[in-house]
């Protein structure tokens, strides 16, 4: 069976620990594997992507393998091949295949009939490569994931639930607060709470996304005006455990769900956490493509 990365649940705890440690050694080293040497990897987005794509296509190529990075307009699942035999042609060429799309169940009709690691490069419910590198910038700056308490503030969407599913697996403590119409189901344990303040307390880090998600377009007025009270600023901030960081997976609006004092302050790790993509990446497809 091939070894898909759907939702984050397909890992156990050890393998969420040695992805994490793992990516901080590629940090230290980024040409130090050939994982993938004589290999291909597609990469094909339904949706705009600008670290994911970037990050995916330069990881791939540092571990010694080839990158072929596909727009759908370009397939012929636009003039209505389906997914399925999309994922048995793929199967043929190349050593994995991810995707970016808008339901979960186009990416698990791709997996299902491939005989590759499938891996989810965003979909409408998760977002597991982001919370994967999310965790790796919280050991990097904490030096352990033990122990520590995340706060997420905003719409409960696929980064929200990721940071839930991963986290949990990890061993972090994951408190989500949302205003009613946007909450996550129960999921992995999180704390589900409505007002940030709470959220944060004692937070390590205050982990903001955008209120308006790809698809949530139509819908992005009624949004703003709910999520207003949930902008992670510096008064936020100063609510969570001394020492604090503020994250956000980007791309951001500034002024809007961050403020643009955090989001290019000195308590950010925002930036480095968009870096810190490709080394969790990296170490992902080390495990999943492995044998
Ligand atoms: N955070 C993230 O996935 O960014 P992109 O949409 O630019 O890939
Ligand atoms: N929740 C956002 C994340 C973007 C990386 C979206 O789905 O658009």
């Amino acid at each position: 069976m091939a070894r898909h990365l759907l939702t984050g649940e397909e890992l156990s705890s050890d393998e969420v620990a040695g992805i994490v440690t793992r990516a901080l050694e590629l940090k230290a080293a980024p040409l130090s594997s050939n994982a993938l040497e004589g290999k291909s990897v597609a990469l094909m987005f339904e949706k705009p992507s600008t670290r994911t794509r970037v990050s995916f296509e330069v990881g791939v190529a540092e571990l010694g393998g080839h990158p072929v990075v596909l727009g759908a307009d370009e397939l012929q699942i636009s003039r209505g091949e389906s997914l399925a035999d999309t994922g048995r042609v793929l199967s043929g060429h190349v050593a994995a295949v991810g995707l970016r799309t808008s339901g979960d169940e186009r990416l698990a009709e791709l997996a299902s009939e491939s005989s590759i690691p499938v891996f989810n490069m965003l979909t409408a419910g998760h977002h597991p490569c982001q919370a994967l590198a999310d965790l790796v910038t919280l050991k990097e700056t904490f030096g352990t994931l033990e122990g520590l308490r995340l706060a997420y503030v905003g719409d409960g969407n696929n980064v929200a639930r990721s940071l839930a599913i991963l986290g949990a697996l990890a061993g972090v403590e994951v408190a989500i607060a949302s205003p009613a119409g946007y909450t996550l189901e129960p999921v992995a344990g999180a704390i589900l709470v409505e007002d940030p303040v709470e959220a944060v307390a004692g937070a390590n880090a205050i982990y903001a996304d955008v209120w308006v998600s790809m698809g949530d377009e139509d819908t992005a007025a009624a949004r703003r005006a709910a999520l207003a009270p949930y902008k992670l600023d510096d008064a936020l901030l100063d609510q969570a455990a001394e020492g604090a960081i503020a994250l956000h997976c980007l791309p951001a609006h500034p002024g809007e769900e961050i403020s643009a004092e955090v989001l290019y302050g000195s308590r950010q790790q925002i930036w480095n956490q968009a870096e810190n993509r490709r080394h969790a990446q990296k170490a992902m497809l080390e495990l999943i493509c492995a044998g």
